[in-house]
């Protein structure tokens, strides 16, 4: 499960982020990975003036525009997921003994 958490706190919220969330939400539905992301909101990040502030796990983020952290947001998700998605391992080869 991947933890994102968007600042809802007022200066956020006017530079777009319900709109982000809203945005992010869609995506998750859309691509079946609700189960997989948890969107939490936050209040102030204290970093008001860096844009909309929000964090993917501990990395924390800021986006000018809902619009660019709906698509950051995207290729980061998308990139975490596949790095978590564990590859089977191959089962080991067994030897065939020939009978005489
Ligand atoms: S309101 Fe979001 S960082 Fe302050």
């Amino acid at each position: 499960m991947i933890t994102v958490t968007v600042c809802v706190g007022s200066s956020c919220h006017i530079k777009g982020a319900r709109e982000m969330i809203t945005r992010f939400n869609d995506f998750l539905t859309k691509e079946g990975l609700a189960d997989k992301v948890e969107l939490k909101g936050s209040f102030c990040m204290e970093r008001c003036g860096e844009g909309i502030n929000w964090m993917i796990g501990d990395e924390t983020l800021s986006s000018p525009s809902a619009a660019e952290g709906a698509e950051t947001f995207r290729k980061k998700v998308l990139g975490a997921l596949k790095k978590k998605k564990k590859t089977p391992k191959a089962a080991p080869k067994r030897s065939r003994k020939r009978r005489s």
